[in-house]
Order: C-alpha cells, then sequence, then structure tokens
C-alpha cells in the first residue's frame, strides 16, 4: 500500500510496456505518466522548486512563473498549490484545452501567447513574455526548465538509475528532446555506469534542438524553436528526426493495441523503430521512454478532424505500417550537430563480447 499526503510523492518509475505484440520488434517503453501530474515532468518539476527553497529564492510572497507547452506547467500547478505558492503558466496556443482546463483547476493562471517572435517561434515569444513580466515585478520567480540544471539533475537522479536497476543489459535508450533534461540527465548517469549504452536522441521535424531547419510542429512537448542551453551533443550518439505524420501513425497503433499514449511518445516510438531497422545487427536491449498519456491529446492526435485538417485526408491510411522500415522517417544527422553515427556504435556492439 502507498500512502501520500502530498501529490508530489508518488511517482510509478518501475512500470514498462514490452512492445513486441504490437511492433514486432523488442522495445520496452517506460512509462512516465502515472503520478498526479500525468507526466515525466513532475520529477524536474518537484527537484527545482525543492532547490529553489534551499537556496532561498522561492518565498512566502513569491509568484511562480514559467514557460511551458503544458506538461510542467500542470507539475508546477500542483506543486504550487501543495505548497501554497501562486503559479503563472506562460504557454501559446498549441497548448491542448484540457491541459490549460487542468492547471486552472489546479488554481493556476494560464496566459496564452499567440504570436510567434520573429526569432525563436512561439518559445520565443513566451520567454519574451515571461522576462518582461519578471522585469515588472520582483515577486516573480522563473525556475526556468530550458536553463535550470536541476531539471536534468532529476533524470540523473531517478529516472536512469531506475532504468539501469531494471535493465542490466541495456544497450540501447531512446529519448525524446524538448528542454532536453531528460536527455541530458539520462546521458550523463550512462556515460558514467559501467557498461556502454548508446544514447539515441529523437526530435521532430521542424525542431532546431539540434540544429535542423525551423519548421510547422503542432505536437505539443517534443522539439524545441530554441537550441536547448544546456544540451551537450558529446553525450549523445545519434539523432533521430520524425515527421509529425509518423509520430500520428505510431500513436495510433499504440492506441489499436489499447495503450493510449501522448504525441511525444509516438514520435520516440516511431525513431526508436526506425533506428533499430536500420543499425541493429542482433536484438538490442533497447528502451524508449514515453513522457506522458494519450488522454489529454483526445481533441489533437486522436481526433480525426484536427489530424485531417492538418497533415491531409490520408494522414492515416498513407505510409506502411510502424514497423515496415520504408515507411520511418531517414534518421539524419543534423548539419550543426557533432553526433556520432548509430550504426558506428550497433556495430561495436555487436563485436563486444
Ligand atoms: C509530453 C512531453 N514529452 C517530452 C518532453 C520533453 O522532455 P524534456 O523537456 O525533458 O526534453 C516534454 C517536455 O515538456 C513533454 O511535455
Amino acid at each position: 500500500m502507498s500512502v501520500i499526503s502530498v501529490p508530489q510523492a508518488f511517482n510509478e518509475e518501475d512500470l514498462y510496456v514490452d512492445l513486441a505484440p504490437i511492433v514486432g520488434r523488442a522495445l520496452f517503453l517506460k512509462c512516465e505518466g502515472f503520478n498526479f501530474a500525468g507526466s515525466i515532468k513532475l520529477k524536474a518539476a518537484a527537484e527545482m522548486v525543492e532547490a529553489a527553497v534551499r537556496d532561498g529564492v522561492l518565498t512566502p510572497r513569491s509568484i511562480l512563473i514559467e514557460s511551458s507547452s503544458g506538461n510542467m506547467g500542470v507539475a508546477l500547478s500542483l506543486i504550487a498549490a501543495n505548497r501554497g505558492y501562486q503559479f503563472l503558466c506562460v504557454t501559446d496556443s498549441r497548448c491542448n484545452l484540457s491541459t490549460r482546463l487542468l492547471m486552472e483547476a489546479l488554481g493556476s493562471q494560464v496566459h496564452v501567447v499567440a504570436e510567434p517572435a520573429a526569432i525563436g517561434g512561439l518559445l520565443g515569444a513566451r520567454l519574451d513574455y515571461v522576462r518582461a513580466l519578471c522585469r515588472s515585478d520582483d515577486r516573480y520567480v522563473w525556475l526556468n526548465q530550458y536553463t535550470n540544471p536541476a531539471n536534468w539533475m532529476a533524470h540523473y537522479r531517478t529516472t536512469a538509475p531506475a532504468i539501469a536497476r531494471q535493465f542490466p543489459g541495456l544497450d540501447v535508450l531512446f529519448v525524446g528532446a524538448g528542454t532536453t533534461g531528460t536527455l541530458m540527465g539520462c546521458a550523463r548517469y550512462f556515460r558514467e555506469w559501467r557498461r556502454p549504452v548508446l544514447i539515441v536522441a529523437v526530435d521532430s521535424v521542424g525542431s532546431v534542438v539540434f540544429g535542423g531547419e525551423p519548421g510547422r510542429r503542432m505536437i505539443p512537448g517534443i522539439g524545441s524553436s530554441i537550441r536547448p542551453p544546456f544540451l551537450d551533443e558529446s553525450h549523445v550518439d545519434d539523432v533521430v528526426y520524425v515527421r509529425e505524420e509518423d509520430t500520428v501513425r505510431a500513436c495510433r497503433r499504440l492506441a489499436r493495441g489499447g495503450f493510449l499514449f501522448g504525441g511525444s511518445t509516438g514520435t520516440v516510438v516511431s525513431g526508436a523503430l526506425g533506428w533499430l531497422s536500420r543499425n541493429s545487427a542482433r536484438e538490442l536491449t533497447a528502451v524508449a521512454i514515453a513522457p506522458d498519456l494519450g488522454e489529454r491529446y483526445l481533441d489533437t492526435i486522436y481526433h480525426t478532424n484536427w489530424l485531417k485538417s492538418l497533415y491531409g485526408e490520408d494522414v492515416l491510411t498513407a505510409g506502411q505500417p510502424v514497423t515496415d522500415s520504408r515507411q520511418l522517417p531517414e534518421g539524419c544527422r543534423p548539419r550543426s550537430c557533432s553526433v556520432h553515427s548509430g550504426l558506428e556504435h550497433a556495430s561495436k556492439l555487436t563485436t563486444r563480447p
């Protein structure tokens, strides 16, 4: 039995879905959506708030403020409500309605930015808005998930060791990139681990995290229109880009197996399957991280009209099944990125005793 008195005290850390029956390939999905915030962001939010309290930055008169595509906003809403802080979330028009309502139900204020900035798109506009508010009133405390080391530290301390405990023979870990907190925390942990693990970042086409060309992205959580300040590419072995159409198809395929996951999980699964079919000469022990569940996306990814209006009439019928590597996007190395080739590492893995 688990008994808790603060909502952030509960997080299911050891639940994995074996995707083999659904996708026909060995891939374990670490489910991060089973906590009261419904996403992996609870860990980063809790760690950032703890650090701010410890450092004396957060005081009873503080107003927490954060730019978020949704999940960090929900996580901070829950913690702020529990600890008695005011919280203002600055999001943009891509934030799901249910996510916005959830934050408001927890007592937070939500401001929605609709006009993209000339540099940095909607995220750039959100960050400008937060900076302006912070200048206007010194009660605002901006934890800044993009620059706060407590973000990646949360995953270095919890997510990565939890995977290491359950998968002592881990070969490759697939992690989606947003702020790159999850990616950097896991990558740093596994660099120091007792055996080599390939770290493969999964990003969406149109994101500039690894220096790609900016483009339209409608699925929140994954990708970024600015380069995350704490991304260190030397810890990343390979990068895979996934088109949003493939994200949607992967989500729908998982849903047909009874597993309703969020958009970034579809991206990570699609990218991981493409990478595995191109690179693994033998069955690798592979884990992918699923940041949240699908209920918040019922009016977007799981809504046929929304899909068709954005991606065209045949978005759900076009393409091969997600297990077929021919329909998966080419893994590509961004021009400005010094990541190693996954193939190179995979062949090293296959020759290891
Ligand atoms: C649904 C979802 N997936 C993935 C991510 C990316 O995680 P990170 O910011 O640690 O890179 C986020 C971050 O907000 C998210 O909300």
